[in-house]
């Protein structure tokens, strides 16, 4: 069973709409997937999943609400992936689920504000001991300003980690989707899925690398 979380040290970065798309394009082809909701003041995850159920949405996508690590271990097993969606900002137990997954995306706006809090993050866990298998940052949330995306490119590249090539665009459109127990992959406007399924392509490869390299290990 693979372990992929979204983290982020910012409130509202895109964690569970990513975790959402992540979900549903492991469900659609043919994994098992479990999404792990650790934001228990919001558990946007398991209500979306809810809605999503209610309204007939396919593939239907599991999720659960989680307080532990522990409870992870525990509650995986038949699972091909488990999604996880973690809090705001980043605490102990955020660093605990870091370092029991495969694979890490922090999602970050393209502003020093945003950029300077998530590289904090970023290199606080690539030190921490046992390591993290790996960390992917994505750049979410994104305007129309190329200027403004090459920057925030450069400043991830400088500190030395790596950055998911597709972005996620912020668009209105998605937002009625979200509401009616869709992801953004899943959007009836073709641009809005079309840019959405990109950024799915691109985790699924990152989902995969990691894969291969869990079974060299
Ligand atoms: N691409 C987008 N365009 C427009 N709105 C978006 C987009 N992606 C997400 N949103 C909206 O922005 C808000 C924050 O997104 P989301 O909940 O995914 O972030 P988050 O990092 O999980 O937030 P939190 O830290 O509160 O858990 C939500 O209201 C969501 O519906
Ligand atoms: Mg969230």
């Amino acid at each position: 069973m693979q372990v992929i979380s979204f983290v982020g040290q910012k409130g509202g970065v895109g964690k569970s709409s990513l975790a959402r798309v992540m979900a549903v394009a492991a469900a659609r082809r043919g994994q098992k997937v479990l999404i792990c909701d650790f934001d228990l003041e919001q558990l946007s995850c398991v209500e979306w999943a809810a809605t999503r159920l209610k309204n007939g949405v396919e593939p239907e996508v599991d999720a659960r609400a989680f307080k532990s690590l522990k409870k992870l271990r525990k509650s995986t097993e038949g699972f091909d992936l488990a999604v996880v969606d973690t809090r705001g900002l980043a605490d102990e137990l955020t660093t605990d689920l870091c370092r029991e997954s495969d694979l890490v995306f922090l999602p970050t706006g393209t502003s020093m504000d945003d950029l300077r809090p998530t590289l904090a993050l970023a290199r606080a866990l690539a030190k921490r001991r046992g390591g993290v298998a790996k960390i992917v940052l994505v750049l979410t949330m994104v305007g129309k300003s190329e200027r403004q995306m090459e920057q925030a490119r450069l400043v991830i590249e400088q500190a030395g980690f790596d950055l998911l090539e597709q972005t996620w665009p912020l668009r209105d459109g998605f937002q009625a989707e979200f509401d009616a127990g869709r992801a953004g992959s899943e959007a009836s406007n073709p641009y809005l899925r079309d840019s959405a399924r990109a950024l799915e392509q691109a985790m699924l490869a990152q989902v995969d690398l990691a894969s291969v390299a869990a079974a060299a290990r």
